[in-house]
């Protein structure tokens, strides 16, 4: 469960997966993306199946799990913090997930050999471009247009094995939160955000020998943005979990963070890592443009949270298009508590159902749910959804007529079309009676 974060302990994948994907990368001239022609060269290693998850934006498609989790985050942070009365977070989720090669690493001052740029781990377009690794990426650009608090959401893109918690494409909300001293220590100009001793004309000048703090900071800087950072991360996690979760956090290391931690939840009888955070360096701040704040950040992985709040046993169910898993949360409350019902693995089978009213009744006057009882009176447990598909009123005729969508599933076996035809005929032949309908 290590996966989310970029860390130093990724050194012992790249080392292990080194060979394994060595002869992976076939040699392409130019790889098209989204209409875009990249010249390829000896890092490229992205492939046809990656892009095409480019466009899928799982993170804003209303009904899907890692949307409601995304609202309520953001929801939160819009609440927690509000400056003269609006939001004091703005949000981007929608930034284009192919970045250079500088935003995503040299921008965070992550070394030039550190492991978490090995084509083993990450998906290049060529040596200056790729799928941005983490939404960290985006941090640098943002403070350099003005921004103070912000959190920025979308879709990551790491080479990994496939499996119930792993997937290459995963979500992550990412955030930074700036303070200048009047803001940090209001009403106490004693207390300052930078040691007296730094030179701020020099910020490379800055150090990290100290586990508890950058050389540039005060410590009392530092400790209160510990405080709120680690009080505003457990409010949330509490938020979404309940105030009963357990949590813990653990020293951990990020280049571009310092001091760094990482926050562990209690869940299903063992600790789970959720999120990575940390003071950021004063040198990625000072090269974006503020001189005089001090700021924090997290990271934090939505497929994990999700599958947790809603217990989704497989993360590739998050990419599910089947309206089983889908309908689960649609339209649903927010904050409701919400547990995934596992739907069956046989396909399903969609047949509409077209039918002029009788005069007796009007698009509006017709009782869909009677329909719907009707519908599962006689088709029992294989039909798994009925919904209103289309309503419509002849401009001549001034007939009405609905049609609906049944979705025919069986929990143990294959539905045979023939089958569903025949229960689709039946129930037909029942509204026919119950309502005097006329079938299209
Ligand atoms: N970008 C880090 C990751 O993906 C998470 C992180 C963000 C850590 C911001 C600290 C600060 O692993």
């Amino acid at each position: 469960m290590t996966r989310i974060l970029i860390k130093t302990n990724r050194i012992i994948s790249a080392v292990l997966s080194k060979y394994k994907f060595s002869t992976a990368a076939k040699s392409v001239a130019s790889v098209q993306i989204k209409g875009k022609e990249f010249v390829a060269d000896d890092y490229t290693n992205v492939t046809p199946k990656i892009i095409s998850y480019l466009d899928k934006n799982l993170h804003l498609q209303k009904n899907n799990p890692l949307s409601i989790v995304r609202q309520r985050i953001v929801n939160y942070f819009y609440s927690s913090f509000t400056h003269r009365g609006h939001p004091a977070f703005s949000v981007y989720d929608n930034l284009p997930p192919i970045v250079t090669t500088k935003q995503n690493f040299e921008d965070l001052l992550i070394p030039a050999d550190h492991p978490s740029r090995a084509k083993s781990d990450c998906y290049y377009i060529n040596r200056d471009t790729l799928l941005r690794a983490h939404m960290t990426a985006h941090q640098s650009e943002l403070l350099r247009s003005g921004l103070d608090n912000f959190l920025m959401i979308g879709d990551v893109y790491r080479r990994d094995e496939i499996d119930s918690t792993h997937f290459p494409v995963f979500h992550q909300v990412d955030a930074v939160r700036s303070q200048r001293q009047e803001e940090l220590f209001p009403d106490k100009p004693e207390l300052q955000i930078f040691e007296p001793t730094f030179d701020k004309t020099n910020p490379h000048t800055n150090h990290i020998n100290d586990p508890m703090k950058q050389s540039c900071h005060t410590l009392e800087a530092t400790k209160l943005m510990e405080t709120q950072l680690k009080t505003h991360l457990i409010g949330l996690t509490q938020a979404l979990f309940g105030e009963d979760i357990k949590y813990r956090w653990v020293d951990a290391y990020f280049p571009f963070t310092h001091p760094s931690w990482e926050l562990e939840i209690f869940y299903e009888n063992d600790w789970m890592e959720v999120l990575g955070c940390g003071i950021v360096r004063n040198e990625i701040l000072v090269n974006a443009g503020p001189s005089n704040t001090i700021a924090y950040a997290f990271g934090l992985g939505l497929e994990r949270l999700a599958m947790a709040l809603y217990k989704i046993p497989d993360i590739r169910l998050m990419w599910s298009t089947d309206s089983g898993f889908l309908t689960q949360f649609e339209n649903v409350d927010l904050n409701a508590s919400i547990t995934y019902k596992p739907v069956s693995s046989y396909p399903q089978c969609t047949n509409d159902m077209s039918f002029w009213l009788p005069p007796t009744y009007t698009i509006d006057t017709f009782i869909s749910n009677d329909f719907y009882d009707l519908v599962r009176d006689i088709g029992g447990d294989i039909i798994e959804q009925v919904k209103l598909k289309d309503k419509f009123v002849h401009p001549k005729s001034k007939k009405h007529s609905l049609c609906y969508s049944i979705v025919y599933r069986h929990l143990e076996r294959t539905l045979t079309q023939t089958e569903v035809n025949q229960v689709h005929k039946e129930i037909e032949k029942a509204v026919v009676d119950a309502y005097g309908v006329v079938i299209r």
